[in-house]
């Protein structure tokens, strides 16, 4: 009697211990797909842009899409719980072993996106391509640190 109970406990806390597991995986799985949707926004925000200077301007039309990357971005940084590194995900280690990198990577972007509105408002189409390009070195940067390689 004793012993049954005993055992139906123990199989009770395994259980609860595997849909505890299974839980937190779902959520790095679902943290790791938003991040992934984060960047391909902040890529179609950044072809939204190249198309206006593709187009010659007018230059006023990049304000809203440099506002929407740094949104992206400042929500991007916080999307790297630890455990993340596992799954289908590019995100190397770097970015939890050096986190002050990671961290200062985005914050470059940042403030290049912040420059890249400036342009934008500017209605000046050299400024605007130029800061296009100063934006785009910053996703490069992070990228050569901290996101592994295509296959
Ligand atoms: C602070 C670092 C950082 C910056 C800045 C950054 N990225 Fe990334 N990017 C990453 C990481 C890390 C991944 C891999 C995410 C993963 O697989 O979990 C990634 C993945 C991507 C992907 C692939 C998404 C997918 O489909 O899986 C695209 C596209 C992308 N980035 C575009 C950009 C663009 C465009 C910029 C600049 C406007 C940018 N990134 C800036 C770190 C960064």
């Amino acid at each position: 009697m004793r012993k049954t109970l005993v055992l139906a406990m123990i199989g009770a806390l395994a259980a609860g211990a595997m849909v505890g597991g299974a839980t937190v995986a779902l959520a790095q799985a679902d943290i790791i797909k938003e991040r992934q949707e984060n960047r391909k926004q902040a890529g179609a925000a950044m072809r939204a842009i190249k198309g206006i200077i593709d187009a010659k301007g007018p230059t006023a039309g990049a304000v809203e899409q440099a506002a929407k990357l740094k949104t992206l971005e400042v929500a991007f940084g916080n999307m790297f719980p630890a455990g993340s590194d596992k799954g289908e995900t590019k995100a190397l280690p770097t970015i939890w072993s050096d986190s002050a990198g990671f961290k200062a990577a985005g914050a470059a972007s940042i403030a290049a996106y912040d420059k890249l509105a400036v342009a934008a408002g500017s209605g000046d189409m050299a400024a605007l391509t130029a800061a296009f390009g100063d934006a785009g070195k910053t996703c490069g940067a992070c990228h050569d640190k901290y996101r592994a390689k295509a296959n």
